[in-house]
């Protein structure tokens, strides 16, 4: 994973331009940051565990001034993130340094070739493996060009790459294969990073590097070639994409935040889609006829994203009345999916970066199927690679947990399921006017919910000691279950198990005593009375029992320890109600825990590796 920016050009801009990029990049990582400059006739790195802050910190007060630079935000893969692993890894001779993001999968078979010839090793990374790979080769053809080369092709793996060298500090490379690099030029001032905000403060111009090319920045000239040293030609693009900076304003966190904006956000996802009682989505017009002809639907994401689409699948189902498949991207690209002709395949992604769904998004298209993205994150490389899609609009998510990105991407689904099940004549013109009717409630009813922060916090200092948790559902809001369950894991740490309700005879019971909280969503719901059932069921084992309950269903407070009273809602809808509580009691017991909610030990905004 990582994050990756790499400047050379006016020496005064380099620290500006490394760090102000690399805080745009935390999303892909944070464990450890690190800058190589070259100095003195030396690469030099400082690299520190922690934050882009405390390295930039440092760095500033060395008071060096380079005109080239490689800065790198970390996230673990090969060795435990400490100092020493921290990026930039210099090469055994001193000659090379690179930012690396990505796995190199041969890294045995290229240690072992390195041994041989003398290398010794000091960090546990795989990256140390490939500077010295690409040092060696470039000795021992003596031309570095063809060094490089002959290196990047016996990589095998994923990576992006900014390189640099001592004896020639003029000179930048940068190659891809998998891990996405863009680059930008301003004048003499040349800028790589891993995603383009960190450029376009600069210049909107960009070039995206696709896999197999290599970037050759020399002197004031650059060129792009593929691995064979061919010469490919690029042209740069403008890019739509905004910088948005995110202030905290009044709020202790970022996630604290987002949560609270949610009305405000799920109104942007409806801005102009929603209008004089239509559903009008631009985005992905052009394949409704696919769409309503689809005999099957696949929607595909990770952690959070997935969680929508199961949503989704529900929704689907019954409106579009298609079957719906739902894949963990991971699980979909090495599992042979089969994609019948006219399939249709959703793709969900907050940052538009995660490796697997991005794989996934090829392999489907490769396959055939109409691809269309659900996407925050404007100009990201899923957004690129789809055939077409509904951004969320729902403004940057800085906090790791996803939480607005979440509700978003519900009413993203539900607009295209409410359109989609009209056109198709499974709903009557008075039933989708009612249901659009209903969603555009929806902000409105989220700013009751929200009203309920204290009580909730009050439930919190009930449970937040505890070590394990169990959440329950039915239905549609059994991924309401699972996603409450990942919030409370990710950012408390509190182990959290989400469970269809009535699934929990069949194993979790056994766990159930008084030490254990079970959070119950009992709303409005075809399977309402069944779901009191399992209440009983955990309450009669002395389970700690915090219900979500609707307004008109107050009565169930009888059975429940502690409740927490959301707005009725269509049926069809409660999940995108449902979640906001079980934001907000994960926010409160992580925060009562003395947890960094927006950036959880070992976890990561984005998943840039498989
Ligand atoms: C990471 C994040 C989650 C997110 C998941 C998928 O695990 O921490 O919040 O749900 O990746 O990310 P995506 O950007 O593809 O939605």
């Amino acid at each position: 994973m990582c994050g990756i920016v790499a400047f050379k050009g006016d020496q005064n801009k380099t620290s500006k331009v490394i760090f102000d990029g690399l805080k745009l990049l935390e999303y892909r990582g944070y464990d450890s940051c690190g800058i190589g400059v070259i100095d003195e006739n030396k690469i030099k790195a400082f690299k520190w565990k922690g934050r882009v802050r405390k390295t930039e910190k440092r760095f500033n007060e060395t008071k060096i001034k380079s005109s080239i630079a490689v800065g790198h935000t970390r996230w673990a893969t090969h060795g435990e993130p400490n100092d020493i692993n921290a990026h930039p890894i210099i090469s055994f001779h001193k000659e090379f340094a690179v930012v690396h993001n990505g796995i190199i999968e041969n890294y045995k078979e290229l240690k072992k070739v390195l041994s041989e010839k003398g290398y010794k090793f000091y960090t546990e990374t795989d990256t140390e493996i490939l500077v010295n790979f690409i040092e060696l080769c470039v000795s021992n053809s003596n031309n570095i060009d063809k060094g490089i080369s002959y290196a990047l092709s016996r990589l095998e793996g994923a990576f992006g790459i900014v390189l640099i060298k001592k004896s020639d500090p003029e000179i930048m490379y940068a190659a891809r294969k998998g891990s996405p690099l863009a680059f930008g030029k301003k004048g003499k001032n040349f800028f790589i990073a891993s995603d383009a905000t960190p450029i376009i403060e600069y210049t909107k111009k960009i070039i995206y590097l696709d896999n197999g090319q290599l970037l050759k920045i020399n002197k004031n000239e650059f060129e792009v070639l593929d691995f064979e040293l061919n010469k490919v030609p690029k042209k740069f693009k403008k890019v739509d994409v905004e910088l948005q900076k995110v202030e905290l304003g009044n709020y202790e966190t970022y996630m604290l935040k987002e949560i609270m904006k949610q009305p405000d956000s799920l109104s942007q996802t409806m801005l102009g889609r929603i209008k004089d009682d239509k559903i009008t989505l631009g985005g992905i017009q052009s394949y409704t006829k696919p769409l309503l002809n689809t005999k099957r639907i696949i929607i595909i994401g990770c952690g959070t994203s997935w969680h929508a689409g199961l949503v989704a699948e529900y929704f689907f189902e019954k409106y579009l009345k298609v079957p719906v498949e739902v894949e963990y991207a991971s699980e979909f690209r090495y599992r042979f999916p089969i994609i019948n002709e006219g399939d249709v395949v959703f793709v969900i992604s907050q940052s538009g970066e995660t490796a697997d769904t991005l794989e996934a998004t090829r392999i489907a298209k490769k396959k055939g199927a109409v691809v269309l993205g659900i996407v925050n994150a404007v100009g990201s490389s899923i957004a690129r690679l789809t055939d077409e899609g509904c951004y969320l609009h729902a403004g940057p998510e800085i906090g790791v947990a996803s939480t607005k990105a979440f509700t978003s991407q519900l009413m993203v689904l539900l607009m295209i399921g409410v359109k989609a099940a009209f056109l198709k004549k499974n709903i009557s013109e008075k039933k989708y006017h009612k249901m659009i009717s209903e969603l555009k409630r929806i902000p409105n009813k989220i700013k009751e919910v929200l009203k309920s922060e204290k009580e909730i916090k009050k439930i919190s200092k009930k449970i937040f000691k505890k070590n394990h948790s169990l959440f329950l559902g039915r239905g549609n809001n059994f991924p309401v279950a699972l996603e409450g369950a990942l919030k409370l894991k990710e950012i408390s740490y509190i182990h959290a198990e989400g469970y269809p309700a009535a699934e929990m005879k069949h194993g979790p019971i056994a766990l159930i005593d008084k030490e254990m909280p079970v959070i119950v969503i009992c709303t409005k719901s075809d399977e309402y009375d069944k779901m009191i059932s399992n209440i009983r069921e955990v309450g009669s084992r002395n389970a700690i029992v915090i219900g979500v309950i609707d307004k008109e269903n107050e009565h169930v407070k009888d059975y429940l320890d502690f409740s927490i009273i959301v707005p009725s809602t269509s049926k069809d809808f409660t999940p995108i109600i449902n979640q906001i509580p079980l934001q907000l009691l994960a926010y409160h017991c992580a925060v009562l825990r003395g947890c960094d909610v927006d950036k959880p030990r070992n976890l990561a905004k984005s998943v840039t590796v498989e």
